[in-house]
């Protein structure tokens, strides 16, 4: 694909030593997995309430579990796309020359580490991890399908929850440090993927305007971001990321 990017934004991406980038559940799409809204999204025909809240979770947990098992599934059968694999190389390419690069998920599938990203930021949690809700123990765990449904905790035997983070619950407060600081410090930072509807999430690329960065999202529809970042390209973030990357590697040459 030979796409014309604004020569600013290519130089800005050769020349920035600090980059952060925030995905969403679009960059997971072209690996199969379902988004969240919009035609097809889960939540056209699931209740979030039900599925993704503590109260859902306290009422059926053997229904939220299900949900749970089934996107888990999902996940294990997909593999990174080419959107995944352009972010892993950007990471590399500019750790490489001794800068940072920050990759912020919304997603709890793991599939920007099976890419071979490594500084990653989960937002949300992760969807490979049971934590008990009775003595807290934490571990990951890919094993498909559970041995019971819902799992227990094989120390105290109370019921064990998904790692990720729902509605009406706080970010880990590790992640929300990393992202703020990502946000402010960066010199390009970059949404891939993301609806932009769902905080503090969306307001990172926010922050890092406000602090100077040079802003671009990528999505196959506008946003409410959209009106505000420098740069906005519609597309597939498995075909975008790549061509942005390699028009940044060219005119690096
Ligand atoms: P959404 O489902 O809200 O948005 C997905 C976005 O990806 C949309 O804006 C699509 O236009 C875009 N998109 C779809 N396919 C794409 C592709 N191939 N290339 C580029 N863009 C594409 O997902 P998120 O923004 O990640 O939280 O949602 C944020 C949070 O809301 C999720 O982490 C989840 C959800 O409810 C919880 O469950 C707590
Ligand atoms: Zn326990």
């Amino acid at each position: 694909m030979a796409i014309e990017f604004p020569e600013a934004l290519l130089a800005r991406m050769r020349t920035a030593a600090k980059v952060g980038v925030l995905t969403g559940a679009g960059v997971s799409a072209e690996s199969g997995l379902s988004t969240f809204r919009g035609p097809g999204g889960l939540w056209q025909n699931q209740d979030v309430m039900e599925l993704a809240t503590p109260q859902g979770f306290a009422r059926d947990p053997q229904k939220v579990w299900a949900w749970y098992a089934w996107r888990r599934e999902q996940a294990l059968q997909a593999r990174p796309n080419p959107g995944h694999a352009a972010l892993a190389r950007w990471e590399a390419a500019l750790t490489a020359r001794g800068g940072t690069f920050e990759l912020i998920t919304q997603n709890v599938d793991g599939l920007h580490q099976a890419a071979g990203s490594r500084n990653v930021t989960e937002l949300h949690g992760s969807g490979w991890v049971l934590r008990c809700t009775g003595c807290g123990d934490e571990r990951i765990d890919r094993t498909h399908p559970l041995p019971e449904l819902p799992p227990r905790c094989a120390k105290c035997r109370s019921l064990l929850r998904p790692g990720v983070v729902w509605f009406g619950e706080m970010l880990p407060e590790r992640a929300i440090i990393s992202a703020q600081a990502a946000a402010e410090t960066s010199e390009l930072f970059l949404v891939a993927g993301t609806s932009g509807t769902v905080y503090p999430a969306a307001s990172f690329v926010q922050i890092a305007a406000r602090c100077g960065a040079v802003t671009v999202e990528v999505n196959l529809e506008p946003t409410p971001l959209s009106g505000k970042v420098d740069y906005s390209f519609r597309g597939k973030t498995g075909e975008w990321l790549p061509a942005l990357l390699a028009a940044a590697e060219r005119s690096d040459a």
